[in-house]
Order: structure tokens, then sequence, then C-alpha cells
């Protein structure tokens, strides 16, 4: 069988294969964030699915860092029951599951009225014209602290680890690329200065955590434009933050261009040759650390998956948006059908989301319910 089928130690962590279900927001919870009945029910179903480690959406760990009204968090301490029973529905599957831990930073502005927390305030930006204003730094203390007692949280939850969301234009993201951290002071400058919050951050979880707890990130190594961060600084990033303790890296993109084909949600997926888009980084980053590395992006069917393992690019192979369509399609996969993923990447699930609707497969519903797509 497929050694993407036998078990997988993450840090003592037993991981039954080397699928992972990468981050996927699932607009699913209560107004205020809370945990619903259906969020517990969709992770009962990856994990029956047999996915190897689910990896949450974004979980809030304070309140001005929240993108969405409707986000998990774990902020405060009366989250902990909600949040321990989409825990224990993996468990009860045989499955094993960590939080992604997040703060938006500027972005927390984009669904939100109010003044968004930024590395730097950019009058001149493209990409960004929401409200935001630069961080002081006791705000950046702030959220330092926050990270670390929402990972306790987590930990007392009973997820078996926990993973930043270092990627796709939020906090860590803002700190570590050039074009959105202009600071001149420890925060800034150097790469080492720009991944400062990545290992404070870390230092801080360990103070909660202890030392034998998974601490993962999920990191852009180059962001979708000109004048972003480039990938020989995202790989300087990746060993620095290995170095530092973070015991897997997830490989993605940060800083996000203004089209699809400039984001982590590339489209247009048919040919071979346009899956498995950020393999190659994160083969690069698995030739310079010691530490697993996950690949993800655009990974759609099991000889790709074998071939990232066996070619030693990553340790662990990543699906999100084929998860949505079929939460089944590991074991689907694991009994030797091997028909590729059913999802047409055709990303009405992120419009489901943007419109604050809970997701859904666009292969599920009529044609004239698909949203318009003007972001190509
Ligand atoms: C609906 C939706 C929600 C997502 N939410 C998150 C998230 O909460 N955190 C994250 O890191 N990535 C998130 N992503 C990005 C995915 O984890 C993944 O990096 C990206 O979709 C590429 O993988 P894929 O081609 O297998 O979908 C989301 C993707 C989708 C489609």
């Amino acid at each position: 069988m497929s050694a993407l089928f036998s078990p997988f130690e993450l840090k003592g962590l037993t991981l039954r294969n080397r699928f992972v279900r990468s981050a996927t927001f699932e607009g699913a919870a209560e107004a205020d964030g809370e945990v619903t009945k259906l969020e517990v029910q969709m992770y009962r179903d990856l994990a029956a699915g047999e996915v190897g480690l689910i990896i949450s959406g974004v979980c809030g760990v304070e309140e001005k860092g929240l993108l969405f009204p409707s986000q998990n968090n774990l902020a405060s301490d009366d989250r902990i029951p909600g949040m321990a029973r989409l825990a224990q529905a993996v468990h009860d599957e045989g499955g094993k599951v960590a939080v992604q831990l997040f703060h938006a930073g500027r972005e927390a502005s984009s669904f939100f009225p109010g003044v968004g927390l930024a590395p730097s305030s950019l009058e001149d930006d493209p990409h960004f014209d929401h409200n935001h204003r630069a961080m002081t730094e006791e705000e950046i203390w702030e959220a330092v602290e926050s990270f670390g007692k929402a990972a306790g949280r987590a930990q007392e939850a009973g997820f078996d680890a926990v993973q930043m969301h270092g990627a796709h234009a939020y906090i860590f993201a803002q700190f570590l690329s050039p074009h959105t951290n202009r600071r001149q002071d420890q925060w800034g400058g150097s790469v080492e200065n720009r991944t400062r919050l990545h290992r404070e951050v870390l230092a801080s979880i360990r103070k909660r955590v202890g030392s034998d707890y998974p601490v993962c990130i999920k990191l852009g190594t180059e962001d979708g434009f000109q004048g972003g961060l480039t990938l020989e600084e995202g790989l300087e990033a990746a060993m620095l933050l290995a170095e530092a303790g973070y015991d897997c890296l997830e490989i993605s993109q940060g800083l996000r261009g203004v089209r699809f084909h400039e984001t982590e949600f590339r489209r247009n997926l048919k040919k071979p040759e346009s899956q498995g888009y950020f393999r190659t980084w994160a083969e690069a980053v698995k030739q310079r650390v010691s530490v697993p590395v996950i690949a993800v992006g655009g990974i759609r069917d099991l000889d790709m998956a074998e071939d990232i393992v066996q070619k030693g690019q990553a340790d662990l192979v990543a699906v999100s948006r084929p998860l949505i369509s079929e939460p089944g399609l590991i074991a689907r996969w694991r009994k030797g059908e091997r028909q590729p993923a059913r999802c047409v990447s055709c990303n009405q699930c992120i419009h489901e989301i943007e419109a604050m609707r809970t997701i859904s497969c666009a292969l599920d519903r009529k044609k004239e319910d698909w949203s318009e797509d003007e972001a190509g």
C-alpha cells in the first residue's frame, strides 16, 4: 500500500496517514463564534472520512483580531467547552485535530467596521484600502500574550496540536512581508526582525503548553505580487522558524495579489502541471529544515500526492477544497478507488464564505444559484 496510508509521527503524535485537511473556515459557527452542532458534525465527517490530521478553520485569539463576526475563537476561557466538543468528535472517529490560531491584523477591518491593527500604516497600498493603523509596541506584546493563552486553552480543550496561521495576508504574513512591514524597530527590517513576532508567539505558547506539544505554522513563503516577499526571504524565514522550534511547516502563499491566480486559491487546475502549485516551494523548504513539511495547494489526485512524498518534496499532503466537496475522499482513495477528487476548483465555496454563508460545494447546488465570478 502507498506510504501515504501508513502512520506518521509528528512530534510524538501518531497520525493514521499522511493526509491533512488544510485549515478551512466553514462559516458555520453561531453569530457570536460559539461552536454549533453543524460544525461538530462537519469535523466528525472529516474524521470518519479518514483524514489523518484535521486543521480547524481560523480560530481567533483576541477580539480585535477577528476577521468575521461568526468565527470560532479561543479568546476567553468560556470558549473551551464548545471547542472541546469539536476535538472530541474527531477523537471519537479515530482522528487527530489541530486548531489554527489566527489574528487578522489589518484585515480585521475587511468585514467589520473599525480599524485593523497592522505592522505599519500604508497610505498608498494598491492591494488594501480598509482602515488600519500601525500597532504600538504594547499592542504587539498583547497579541503575543493572546496567542499564548489561546494555545493553552486549545490544549485544555483536547486539541492534539496548534497551528499558527502565518500565510494568506494575515498578521504573521503582514509582519513578514516588506510590503506591509515598514517598521524601523525590532519588529521590522531584516527577515530575522520580521519573524520576531512568529518567534515570540512560539515562546509565549511554549510557556503554556510545555515542550512536548506540537506547535506548527502555515507559512507563506512568497507574496503574490512584485515588491512583496521573495521566495529567498521566505526560505530564510522558514529556516529561522524551524530552528526556533516550530514542529511542522505547511507551505503556502503570503500576501495575496488581486486575482485568484495570484492567491492561494488558484483555479483552472485541469492540467496536471497546474496542480500542486506550491509543491516546489515546499520542496525548497524541505531541503533546508529537518522538521516535517506539509505541501498544500491544488493537490487533486492520489498519484500527485504520492509523487510529492516519494520525491521528498514534503512529508505530508494537505487539501482543502476537495474535502468540502467530498469529506470521505481519503477513505475512498485508501479503499483503492483512485479517481481524482470531484472538486473542480471553481471557488464557489469561497464566494459562500464571502457572502457570510456556510460553505457548501457548488456541485451540490443548481447552476443558477452560483455566484457571479469576477475575480478570475
Ligand atoms: C472556503 C475556504 C476557506 C479557507 N479557510 C482557510 C483558513 O481558515 N485558514 C487557512 O490557512 N487557509 C484557509 N483556506 C485555504 C486552504 O487551506 C488552502 O490553503 C487553499 O484552499 C489551497 O488548497 P486546495 O487547493 O486544496 O483548496 C481556505 C480555503 C477555502 C476554499
